[in-house]
């Protein structure tokens, strides 16, 4: 399809626009005849819990059969712009609100947050944002090297998958308490298995295998690159997000080189982002409510907005078991300086 044209002053348009709306996983004829099959068949292998989705440890990380060929691919045939911006996250961590809000602060000069037709309003924030493993899996890295710059794209894939991105590109990373994941996820994937038990899920985190897992590894990788290079990686909470949306749209604004001018917070810019991008409007809007995530993903797409809070691991684990998940974060954490305890 052809690419519109596009002035690098306005950032980034819609994926889905230019793309289509295959963006998240490519169906199973598109995909291309497995590469490094050899590779992949001597990577460990498990199921993940209560599902019949294969898992290869790679990299230290468990992935679904599906992404190998994509990780590998990835990995080692990227070819980053330095103008490229990554939004990384741990399923069940503010992937969508993330997107949203990346898009939203990128594309303000095309896009007037506060406008009429801005494309969040018709479209997911998954639909904005080329979802890099999707892309891979599906043989369609031509489509991401068409992209005019400045590129932003997002990933649930850990660090060592896409080590060109510190300090090849720009990386904003999203955690959230893993409480709170755990029950997020256990609530997404039951929209697609409704007899799904809890503590399967639970297990799951606590002792792995999980798809991207093990969590406190891909929230590790991530940290210490920030630590690192604060300049290439801005680290965010979900909870601190919930608390204070305005000042970390600021903040990522800033961090994306792109800093709101006097005139902008003058004429409320940032809380027309904030605005756009909230919960409950989201939640409210036809494209998050009408249609399913993928044909090979069919989750209805109103389950990326469930709850939209903090805390709710209290209606569904009992203080034994999230004690003991906390401790075994505690002890996985020790030594390294990062803790989830200040959320
Ligand atoms: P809950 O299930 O706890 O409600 P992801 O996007 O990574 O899949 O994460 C999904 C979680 O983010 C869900 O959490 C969802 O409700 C929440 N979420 C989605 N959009 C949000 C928004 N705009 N603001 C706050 N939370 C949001």
């Amino acid at each position: 399809m052809a690419t519109p044209p596009y002035s690098p002053k306005q950032g980034p348009i819609p994926f889905a626009d230019t793309h289509g709306d295959t963006n998240l996983v490519s169906s199973p004829e598109q995909r291309e005849e497995q590469e490094h099959a050899d590779l992949i068949s001597a990577l460990p292998s498990a199921s993940a819990a209560d599902s019949p989705v294969k898992l290869r440890r790679y990299q230290g990380f468990w992935l679904a059969d599906l992404f190998l060929p994509a990780a590998i691919n990835l990995r080692h045939r990227f070819e980053p712009r330095c103008d490229d911006v990554i939004v990384a996250s741990f399923p069940k961590c503010g992937t969508t609100w993330l997107n949203a809000l990346t898009f939203a602060t990128m594309a303000r000069a095309a896009y007037p947050p506060a406008g009429a037709d801005h494309p969040l309003l018709r479209l997911n924030p998954h639909q904005c944002l080329p979802f890099l493993e999707g892309l891979f899996q599906g043989g369609r890295e031509a489509e991401l090297e068409a992209l005019p710059s400045p590129r932003v794209m997002n990933t649930h894939m850990p660090l060592p998958i896409v080590p060109w991105a510190v300090p090849g590109c720009r990386v904003v990373y999203i955690c959230r308490d893993p409480k709170d994941m755990v029950v997020s996820w256990w609530h997404f994937f039951r929209r697609l298995r409704p007899q799904l038990p809890f503590n399967s899920v639970f297990e799951s985190t606590c002792h792995g295998p999980m798809p991207y897992g093990p969590v406190w590894d891909h929230v590790l990788g991530y940290w210490r690159a920030a630590t690192a290079r604060p300049d290439k990686v801005l680290f965010l909470r979900y909870e601190e997000l919930l608390r204070d949306p305005a000042g970390h749209v600021r903040r990522l604004a800033g961090f994306l080189g792109t800093p709101f001018s006097a005139a902008e917070e003058a004429s409320g810019t940032v809380d027309s982002i904030v605005k756009l991008c909230s919960f409950g409007h989201l939640k409210g809007l036809d494209a998050n409510k009408i249609g399913r995530m993928h044909p090979l993903l069919p989750i209805p797409r109103d389950a990326l907005f469930r709850n939209g809070a903090s805390g709710d691991w209290v209606n569904h684990m009992t203080p034994e078991m999230a004690s003991r998940l906390d401790d075994i974060v505690a002890e996985k954490m020790r030594g390294t300086g990062f803790t989830f305890s200040d959320l």
